[in-house]
């Protein structure tokens, strides 16, 4: 069967708000991305993600959708939109975006009516339930902190259930006409000729209609919403409909947000017959998690992450799926600050960390300002920080005996602002973001950091994804790089992270040293081709290989069956 188009792609994310402001309000627009769209395509990426550009109060800087079949005006109009979408085609780029349909807003019409009438037609679209001895219905703790039920207000005892802010009431997926609108608006962005969806928070979609409360994981006496999802697995008719109805017969490309599955149904929703083309793999974004707050959360090591990312690409491999692989998103702190210590942040760790990702089996998605090497905003005061999410650990982490000074330090490593800053294009006024104030300031390493400088630099990390990404894209190194086996390699190496890419013909060794010190490699067979390399030379002696700090070697070797 031949392999999927997508299988030779390299994506990108674009975070709306904050990549190219066109009109000086400090927000970046669609025109804005227009704008950009030579810059991506020389970069190499084929397939561009826009985060939410629907009409939205931006509680969760638009994943709160109170129209989806508007654009909201910070971010242009409708006649922007399809321009985008036609002038990304123009230049063999396909563009998605982004589908929120666990919840929507608290503004959106449909809660709006229902609230006004929970017995009613639109009340059906949402949960609501009578509170129990004087509280809400349950004790689960909602994903952006406090409990997943809101008062209704003007009732007696009657809540709403959202499993993120109180202001993102969630769908009842239950009920047949909400499943109607949801399939219609689906297909009407996919005629308009977008080619797919990263789905969000999908997962959620099916709840635990129980609504028992769980066995408490905080001090508060509450319990994480998301406990229920392993007595949801009846999810499937859900997202069988939504495939078969919208997703099939459009022939879209869909990338499903979906935390918390066992690796038994991986195939389920990720195989050749899967609900979605592909997942995200966020196991190696997790390992520093040692408890449910930030607070709790420890330092990323090397080995963990190293088995995580191992450990995912072999299930993967083994459950059928071609996993989308990516380092950092709107979510996630800045890649290189939290796979690099501090200390080592530079070019040959910042590429290193770009080849051992980029090259992995499956669809690399970057994240914007990824291939110039931005890392995390030095956040100085609690005040500095946009993000819900991180507020509201800010204030757990205090609650859990934290100083401000700690509780800060801890906000600043996990922020999602700090994917979140602007995209730094100049060494100019506001980066070249905006001629106005921008929403979020500007990481003040942008004089160095930043496209127009490393566009003239042949030796910068945006030259070096350059070639990567052109590597990973080469049609005759397809068979390794695209469709090739993962297998690890040199997993004994304490600082070494390696993998094999194998095809009948050929294989490919990406070697990573990945630490500060330089380190000797058993090397037994010839090097073979050296397709790229962070260094000038490969230092290397009969039977060994001298790796300098944080260098990246991608090595091919012709004939079946090569191993170390
Ligand atoms: C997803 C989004 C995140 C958002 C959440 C609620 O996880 O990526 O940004 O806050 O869903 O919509």
């Amino acid at each position: 069967m031949a392999a999927p188009w997508w299988h030779g792609k390299v994506a990108y994310q674009i975070y709306p708000k904050s990549f190219c402001d066109s009109n000086g309000d400090g927000m970046g627009d669609l025109p804005g991305v227009r704008s950009k769209l030579d810059y991506l395509k020389e970069l190499g990426v084929d397939l561009l993600w826009l985060s939410p550009v629907y009409v939205s109060p931006m509680v969760d800087q638009g994943y709160d959708i109170a129209d989806y079949r508007q654009i909201d005006p910070r971010f242009g109009t409708m006649e922007d939109m399809e321009a985008l979408i036609r002038e990304s085609k123009k230049r063999g780029m396909a563009l998605i975006m982004d589908l929120v349909v666990n919840h929507c807003s608290d503004q959106h019409p449909w809660f709006q009516a229902a609230l006004r009438d929970p017995e009613g037609r639109y009340g059906r679209y949402f949960y609501f339930k009578e509170g129990v001895a004087g509280g809400p219905p349950n004790n689960w703790r909602s994903a952006f902190g406090g409990s997943c039920w809101e008062p209704v207000p003007g009732r007696n005892n009657l809540y709403y259930f959202h499993t993120f802010a109180k202001e993102q009431p969630d769908l009842n997926w239950e009920h047949p006409e909400l499943r109607r609108e949801i399939c219609d608006m689906v297909n009407w962005w996919l005629d308009k000729g977008i080619s797919g969806f990263r789905v969000d928070a999908i997962i959620n979609i099916k709840k635990d209609l129980s609504w028992r409360s769980g066995p408490p994981d905080s001090p508060d006496g509450t319990c994480s919403v998301f406990q229920m999802l392993p007595k949801t697995r009846e999810i499937g008719a859900f997202l069988g409909e939504l495939k078969e109805t919208c997703l099939t017969p459009h022939g879209a490309f869909t990338v499903g947000e979906v935390f918390d599955i066992t690796r038994d149904r991986l195939p389920e929703f990720g195989g050749a017959e899967g609900y979605f083309s592909t997942l995200f793999d966020f196991e190696h974004c997790l390992v520093n998690q040692t408890g449910v707050h930030w607070y709790q959360h420890q330092p990323v090591r090397f080995g963990p992450w190293r088995e995580a990312v191992f450990r995912a690409q072999e299930e993967a491999q083994r459950g059928g799926v071609y996993p989308a692989n990516l380092i950092e998103n709107h979510d996630q702190p800045r890649g290189a600050s939290y796979f690099i210590p501090a200390e080592d942040y530079g070019f040959h760790s910042v590429t290193a960390l770009a080849t051992l990702s980029l090259l992995l089996r499956g669809i690399p998605f970057l994240y914007q300002g990824q291939e110039l090497g931005m890392c995390n905003y030095p956040f100085a005061s609690p005040e500095e920080f946009d993000d819900l999410s991180t507020r509201e650990q800010y204030a757990r982490a205090l609650a859990g005996g934290r100083t401000p000074e700690q509780a800060l330090a801890v906000c600043a490593q996990y922020s999602r602002d700090n994917a979140r800053t602007p995209m730094q294009w100049t060494g100019g006024a506001a980066a070249g973001f905006t001629t106005g104030t921008p929403w979020l300031p500007v990481n003040p390493n942008y004089p160095t950091v930043n496209a127009e400088a490393e566009q003239a630099d042949p030796n910068s990390v945006l030259a070096y994804y350059k070639k990567l990404i052109a590597l990973r894209k080469d049609p005759a190194l397809a068979p390794v790089l695209a469709e090739g086996a993962f297998a690890p390699a040199y997993r004994e190496e304490k600082s070494v992270f390696a993998y094999r890419r194998i095809a009948p013909e050929a294989s490919c060794l990406v070697l990573c040293n990945y630490a500060a010190a330089p380190c000797e490699l058993a090397f037994a067979q010839p090097v073979g081709r050296v397709l790229l390399n962070n260094y000038p030379e490969l230092a290397q002696e009969p039977g060994s290989l001298h790796l300098k700090p944080y260098q990246a070697v991608v090595l091919e070797q012709r004939g079946p069956g090569v191993r170390t």
